[in-house]
């Protein structure tokens, strides 16, 4: 497995550009589902989770080619799904798989999806998700690690999902994007209320609206959906990434450096922003592409609780933990949306960080001089979290198992360096 290797101390300087949201091109791939025509993803990022979607659609007899030049562009076309299922071995390595549930009970009326199991940071159910399309008209069982899902031949209707007002009890983010895919297709009007709002979610709904669908409500946690009858190709760029952005910010931030981030929505980081801000940050937001910080000589410490967007995004939380480990001042940080995310802050405790965890609360006592030592990357954004922690720390810092970074990073070695950051990829075949 491979370990990213860190010298820690020097100060970030120059511009540095964002790539497509992860978490946006992987609704957008799987809408793709939803047409017999041929789909166009543009500003796809090149991390691990894209590769796994793109095999899923292909084993569900999708053609999928990746773009070679530019190599961010994707082509996607689904004439028939004769093969509508995710199996495990998929799934198993990218619980977004569950995207496909969605567009296939849309379009096929039948699903088979292997149950995303939970992970590091939490139990993440999809019961949400199953409740609505049960309330849309499917039958759902789940036996065996599987979900096997069908609407009912009925009538003129075939097996076509019905529109339904659902509520949903918790703001879920895919769960609202499966929704939005299932119920662009079905028979008559869907209201999601209590929907997510995340940009990823709004990007979605424009593709959508690209392909035909009929949909109000974008930016709302309310949403109504008309069905149509089919839904043809389109060509969509995806959003730059917010977190990845964010995470730059606050490399910048803590090494007392200066970066520009270009390529990027700063409308999408109104919470960050501000809160970094708050915690003596100098951020300038030049443009609507770009936005610059700069490192206080010392940081303040500043209170986080992270929420559905636009509240402070959860994604953000790991990182902004290393940078309160930095701030003068005790910061309280509080976890509201999964029960076991925390796992970076015994691993920055270990580089010299004073923190304590109580439940959903974590408590940071800053500054702390961490000194760099082997730590264990435990999910996407605690790695994260632990590379801001290496670019500060004195020594060396090695991360191993960065498997899970190059999930959602693109290039962010290369990044890192292209900005001073002394990074280096140390590959370690096999163990
Ligand atoms: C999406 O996950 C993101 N992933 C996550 O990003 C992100 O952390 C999360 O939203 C919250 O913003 C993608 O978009 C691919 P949820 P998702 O459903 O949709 C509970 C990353 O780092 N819940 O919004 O799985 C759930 O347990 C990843 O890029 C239910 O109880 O998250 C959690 O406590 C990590 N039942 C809360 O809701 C359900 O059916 C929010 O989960 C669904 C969710």
């Amino acid at each position: 497995m491979d370990k990213f290797l860190i010298k820690g101390g020097k100060a970030l300087r120059g511009s540095v550009p964002v790539s497509g949201a992860k978490n946006s091109a992987l609704p957008v791939m799987a809408a793709a589902l939803l047409t017999a025509d041929k789909v166009v993803v543009r500003n796809v990022p090149k991390v691990r989770d894209l590769v796994t979607m793109s095999k899923l659609l292909a084993f569900m007899d999708a053609k999928v080619s990746a773009g070679t030049v530019p190599a961010s562009d994707y082509e996607i076309q689904a004439p028939r799904l004769n093969h509508a299922e995710a199996p495990y071995e998929l799934v198993k390595t990218m619980r977004a798989s569950i995207l496909t549930l969605g567009p296939l009970m849309a379009r096929v009326g039948v699903a088979r999806v292997s149950l995303p199991g939970g992970c590091a940071i939490g139990a993440r159910p999809v019961d949400l998700h199953l409740k609505a399309l049960e309330q849309m008209g499917a039958e759902i069982a789940t036996s065996h690690g599987y979900i096997d899902a069908k609407v009912h031949r009925n009538g003129s209707r075939g097996r076509r999902l019905k529109g339904a007002h659902i509520v949903f009890e918790k703001i879920t983010v895919t769960g609202t994007e499966n929704i939005l895919m299932a119920a662009a297709l079905a028979e008559g009007e869907t209201v999601l209320e209590n929907a997510a709002r995340e940009p990823e979610v709004t990007d979605l709904i424009l593709m959508l609206r690209k392909m035909g669908a009929e949909i109000c409500g974008d930016g709302t946690s309310t949403l109504r959906i008309r069905g149509v009858k089919e839904l043809h190709g389109t060509e969509h760029t995806v959003i730059p990434d917010r977190i990845e952005a964010g995470t730059f910010l606050v490399a910048g931030a803590m090494t007392d450096g200066d970066l520009t981030i270009t390529n990027c929505q700063p409308k999408h980081l109104g919470a960050v922003i501000a809160k970094l801000q708050q915690a003596g940050v100098q951020i300038e937001i030049s443009d609507a592409t770009t936005v610059r910080a700069r490192g206080a000589k010392k940081l303040a410490a500043a209170d986080v609780t992270t929420e559905e967007y636009p509240g402070f995004a959860t994604d953000m939380q790991a990182q902004y933990m290393a940078l309160a480990t930095q701030a003068e001042g005790t910061s309280v940080i509080t976890e509201t949306i999964f029960e076991n995310r925390y796992l970076h802050a015994s691993e920055m405790v270990r580089m010299g960080a004073n923190i304590s965890v109580n439940g959903r609360e974590a408590i940071v006592r800053g500054p702390a001089q961490l000194s760099g030592t082997t730590v264990q990357a435990s999910d996407l954004r605690a790695s994260a979290g632990l590379v801001l922690a290496g670019l500060v720390a004195t020594g060396e810092t090695l991360i191993d198992r960065v498997y899970h970074i190059d999930r959602g990073y693109e290039g962010i070695v290369e990044k890192l360096r292209g900005v001073g950051a002394q990074i280096e990829r140390v590959h370690s075949p096999g163990s």
